[in-house]
């Protein structure tokens, strides 16, 4: 029997990029919100018997997804056997994974992120067997920055490079318009230019808040994050006021530590929400909407006020310049149906808008379309997926 997984995408409610890190990673502080959008993985895998390895195959209907070790639902299945096979060695396996793609190669969306986290859930129920959260989440971590995010869902504070993560209080499903534009950006060299402009400029320069240059916060590129940069304090103060925290943990922005607060599952989240509420006997789809509603409002309001926004733009836009215009689009200040916040996606290429009304949406999809750009332009529609949705639809049937 295969086992189909849907495999969400993500979009960056805000990034802030810190210095280089000792072990070569950027610092980071962004809030994740996973959406509907997917692709699907079907993992089909039995055990094998006696000597020889495991078998790992993979077929996809993308052109330009790797078939092999380099793709990254197999490095998760194979690590995933390793770890599974405890001190006697791997667990040997005979592992198919499929990967139907809908979402954009190099689009900032996570989606090759997501395709880890599916193949290693698809592998656990194809096998029976369950790895404890913990390996779960450090194994997904020793495969991309973005991985651990698909095994929390819903709305998430990334910290360190990305992996250390907190559940934040979800956002009502909202709608989101997706623009992805026919150019990929790579997600390292997307770093790279991050770092030639910080070299450039002399000092650690953020798109996070204002008054950052005056802030004299002089930290070179090769330095470790520590102390953390005021650009990243200043987005760490706007969630934390957003999301009702004393204070966000920036622990994660120092090199060498890992972990995470609250996971996936549903009751631990709505403890979670319980204690930030001061115990609300609510239900917890009561009162994530409650709060969502306030909390997205209050993310858009006081995360504009305070410069809210993605670095990467400041490096990517520069070098495709269309990218801001198609924003600017999305955003549609002077129109009746103006997006409620929209940016670029992780490095990009994909930006979004999230908007009041499906109305609204397709109105800023049409303003795209009407314009012609120097790459092929798709888009589609999608929402935000609370973590309560996003495990309830996860296993596809
Ligand atoms: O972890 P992931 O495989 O997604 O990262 C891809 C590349 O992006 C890394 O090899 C690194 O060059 C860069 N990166 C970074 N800082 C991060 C995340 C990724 O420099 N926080």
């Amino acid at each position: 029997m295969a086992t189909r997984v849907r495999s969400y995408s993500k979009i960056n409610l805000g990034l802030g990029i810190g210095p280089v890190r000792a072990d070569g990673f950027h610092g980071l502080l962004t809030l994740y919100q996973t959406l509907a959008q997917c692709d699907v993985v079907t993992v089909t895998a039995r055990r094998l018997e006696g000597g020889g390895g495991s078998r790992i195959s993979l077929t996809t209907n993308h052109p330009f997804v790797p078939r092999d070790g380099r793709n990254t639902a197999w490095k998760m299945v194979e690590k995933a056997l390793e770890r599974l096979g405890g001190a006697d060695g791997p667990l040997l396996a005979e592992v198919a994974i499929h990967i139907e793609k809908n979402l954009p190669v190099q689009g900032g969306m996570g989606a090759g992120s997501a395709n880890a986290a599916a193949a290693l859930l698809g592998l656990e129920k194809e096998l029976g067997v369950a790895l404890q959260e913990a390996e779960r989440l450090e194994l997904a971590a020793a495969v991309g920055s973005d991985v651990p995010l698909f095994l929390v869902g819903g709305a998430v504070l990334g910290t360190g490079r990305g992996e250390v993560l907190e559940a934040m209080p979800d956002l009502p499903p909202t709608v989101c318009l997706v623009v992805v534009p026919g150019v990929g950006v790579s997600t390292p060299a997307a770093f790279k230019a991050w770092d030639a402009k910080v070299a450039e400029r002399g000092t650690f320069v953020g798109g996070a808040g204002p008054g950052v240059e005056e802030a004299g916060s002089v930290i070179g590129v090769g330095l470790t994050s520590d102390p953390v940069p005021d650009t990243l304090m200043e987005l760490s103060h706007v969630y934390s006021s957003v999301f009702g925290l004393e204070k966000v943990k920036t622990d994660g922005l120092k090199p060498g530590t890992s972990g995470i607060v609250p996971g996936h599952d549903p009751a631990e989240a709505g403890q979670y929400l319980e204690k930030k509420q001061g115990g609300s006997s609510g239900s917890l789809m009561d009162l994530e909407n409650d709060l969502a509603e306030s909390t997205l409002l209050s993310l858009v309001r006081t995360g504009v006020e305070n410069g809210l926004s993605n670095d990467f733009e400041s490096v990517v836009f520069p070098d495709y310049p269309s990218l801001r215009e198609i924003k600017q689009l999305l955003m549609g200040i002077e129109t009746e149906q103006r997006a409620l916040y929209a940016a670029l996606s992780g490095s990009g290429s994909a930006l979004f808008g999230l908007y009041r009304s499906i109305a609204d949406a397709e109105a800023a999809q049409r303003r795209v379309q009407a314009r012609t750009f120097e790459f092929g332009v798709k888009s589609f529609l999608t929402e935000t997926l609370p973590r309560p949705e996003y495990w309830a639809r996860m296993f596809a049937g």
